[in-house]
């Protein structure tokens, strides 16, 4: 820290300014290495109802009557028949409905949705039905009725619309319906018309016309635009614990996700119950956003798709990590590594010479997704990870040399599994290592305690020595996020800790290849995990204060690092340092020097940018991100109460003084 002359600085502390200023060195014409285009990413699991419930847009829940309660979010009233042996061999289940036998009786279902139904006004959904008259002896007219069961008003029913079933061979039914009210708890009901000859109804579907891009089998626009409007780099799916499973019969399996949706089939979500305190029966995965949606949301949205695949263990934490039948034997994991060298022909291949390929083409993309990433295994560890990788690692690099291989270095941040894992992967010569923590403010920090808590892994020092060189692997941090001590949601204050924590990874973008906060999604009604990066009801979403930390990062990512130090050395909230942390980037597209500078402590610091290389007046654009009220939080009521804040002003160079308030998210963009 450069000290200002104490005559100076007794005139400076009279008038309310503070002594000393914090000098940021910044040599603006020696440009660094680029910034990977991958370095700030999206991380999308099927937690919290991030799928059904969440961006898919289906709003139909147990849609083919498949639960293991096959009525599960349904009322059938009148006479009606569960049978199992309808047109689509992976989701067998469907519903007979007979006339009532009375004209004031009725027959018909009704479906709850996902905490309900969330209905706009003037809004149009498109309802479906596969149906048949099984007798052939006529057409049946199916009332399809949106409804709001929670009103005082005369009648339940707001929209309605008739299918009319003829013929004895299943067909799909479709119309679209407008809704003429906002409803955010509605139901979907279904009744036959008086007198009704007998009715066959499977795979029963509703989704808003209007959908992201308007795709079929499309996702809930407001919140895949909030993806988009992160602009990530990356796109890891579909986990994750979900990639494990909680045994390996709900692992997650990409072949069951893709063809027609229809004959997709259920898997158990391990998350309804892996928290008895917030459990969830009736969380299963439908597989609607399966791979191929997958892989055209990350091309929508501009992100490189980095999926992750069992490695044959499912999940470590409820199942150890012996090698027991929860495991898959070394010998026996061949089906388990043609799903890896199946997903890369799905993904890439030419449908001309491969099934996998042409499905791809056959669902409506014929051209390759240009797949460049796997991940083996989510959060394994121990000597089962290392013997069950092996034989992955070996088949992949033999037949696609240049698909880059992510490995992992366990559940956490430092430790007796990271310890091991880490050499490992080098020695596999792992293209990348996914690292994951879930940590507190002091950690983030990298605070004197939390170093001796977790070692000098933590804070924003944490990349600054890690090996580099040519076959190093690079880091993928995968997962992560501030779980605030005691508040463990999202508030100002872990959003903070992550935007200093960032400089870190920002500084050692040689180093740091792509990092992603997680979880991603959460619905009000149904979370199990938080905090997390986007919360919604049925109608209404929110950007969390990580988000827009996440945001601020990957739309001022710079092409090249800059080198930005303080005394000689890094700025990461050291002693001395005041509580600031800092790195600077270039970008060559906008011609500007991007600093950004976090200041966590509690007094306003007074900041010199020395930008060497520069000198003159320059237009700049500052954003701040404050809070005075370290655990406020967006809302779906007030969903902007703290956002990035822009206004100009101009920087004179080479010497800039400015003072970065307390709490404060600062980034200064200097056009060059
Ligand atoms: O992000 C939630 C969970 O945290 C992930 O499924 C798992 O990888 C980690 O333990």
């Amino acid at each position: 820290m450069k000290k200002i002359s104490s005559m100076l600085a007794a005139i400076l502390v009279a008038s309310g300014l503070q002594a000393q200023t914090h000098t940021f060195d910044i040599n603006t014409s020696k440009m660094g290495g680029a910034i990977p285009s991958t370095m700030y990413g999206i991380f999308f699991e099927d937690i919290n109802y991030a799928a059904d419930g969440g961006l898919y847009g289906e709003l139909v829940k147990n849609r083919s009557f498949e639960f293991p309660q096959h009525f599960m979010g349904w009322k059938a009233f009148g006479k009606f028949e569960l049978k199992n042996d309808g047109p689509f061999d992976k989701n067998p289940h469907y519903v007979r409905l007979r006339d009532a036998g009375h004209s004031d009786k009725f027959t018909g279902l009704e479906n709850e949705g996902f905490f309900g139904i969330g209905y706009q006004k003037d809004a149009e959904y498109r309802f479906s039905v596969w149906a048949r008259v099984p007798n052939g002896d006529g057409d049946v007219t199916i009332r399809v009725l949106l409804c709001n069961p929670n009103t005082m008003g005369e009648r339940q029913q707001f929209s309605e619309e008739k299918v009319v079933v003829s013929g004895k061979d299943w067909k799909k039914y479709e119309v679209v319906i407008k809704s003429k009210a906002t409803v955010d708890k509605g139901t979907l009901r279904l009744m036959l018309a008086r007198n009704s000859k007998t009715v066959d109804v499977e795979h029963i579907s509703l989704f808003p016309v209007d959908v992201y891009k308007g795709d079929e089998n499309g996702m809930r626009k407001d919140l895949a635009e909030a993806l988009e409007q992160l602009k990530p780099g990356v796109f890891r799916f579909p986990g994750g614990c979900i990639v494990e499973g909680c045994d390996l019969a709900s692992r997650y399996q990409w072949k069951n996700s893709v063809g027609p949706v229809e004959n997709r089939p259920l898997n158990e979500n391990r998350w309804h119950y892996t928290f008895d305190y917030r459990f969830f029966p009736d969380y299963y995965q439908s597989y609607g956003l399966g791979f191929y949606e997958y892989f055209r949301l990350s091309e929508q949205i501009g992100a490189e798709p980095l999926p992750v695949l069992s490695v044959g263990l499912s999940c470590e934490f409820q199942n150890g990590s012996k090698r027991t039948d929860a495991h898959v034997p070394v010998d026996q994991l061949q089906p388990y590594i043609d799903d890896v060298l199946d997903l890369i022909e799905f993904a890439n291949g030419d449908p001309a010479k491969n099934s996998w390929a042409k499905l791809r083409a056959d669902m409506g993309h014929p051209a390759p997704f240009n797949l460049k990433y796997v991940a083996i295994g989510n959060e394994q560890w121990g000597d089962i990870y290392i013997e069950n990788l092996k034989p992955f690692v070996e088949q992949v690099r033999k037949k696609y040399p240049n698909i880059k291989i992510i490995g992992t270095s366990g559940p956490d941040s430092e430790g007796k599994a990271f310890e091991h894992l880490w050499p490992e992967m080098r020695k596999m010569g792992a293209d990348l290592v996914d690292e994951h923590f879930y940590r507190n403010e002091s950690w983030f920090l990298g605070t004197p305690e939390a170093k001796k808590q977790y070692g000098p892994g933590c804070g924003a020092n944490r990349y600054d020595s890690y090996p580099r060189g040519k076959n190093a692997p690079k880091v993928f941090a995968g997962e992560y996020a501030c779980h605030g001590r005691g508040k463990k949601w999202n508030h100002f204050n872990a959003a903070l800790m992550e935007a200093a924590f960032m400089t870190g990874l920002e500084r050692n973008a040689d180093i740091v290849e792509m990092a992603t906060y997680a979880p991603l999604f959460a619905h009000v009604d149904g979370w199990q995990w938080r905090p997390d990066a986007i919360w919604y009801d049925n109608l209404r979403t929110f950007n969390s204060c990580s988000y827009y930390v996440q945001q601020l990062y990957s739309l001022n990512k710079g092409t090249n690092m800059l080198k930005l130090t303080m005394d000689g050395k890094a700025v990461a909230g050291n002693e001395g340092q005041d509580n600031l942390f800092a790195s600077a980037v270039y970008d060559k597209n906008s011609n500007e020097v991007i600093v950004k500078v976090i200041n966590t402590g509690d007094k306003a610091q007074p900041v010199t940018l020395n930008l060497k290389g520069m000198k003159g007046e320059h237009p700049a654009t500052l954003i701040s991100f404050h809070s005075d009220n370290l655990t406020a939080e967006n809302t779906l009521d007030d969903p902007k109460k703290i956002i990035p804040q822009e206004s100009s002003l101009t920087v004179s160079a080479p010497s800039f003084a400015t003072s970065v308030p307390a709490r404060t998210f600062y980034i200064y963009k200097i056009k060059k």
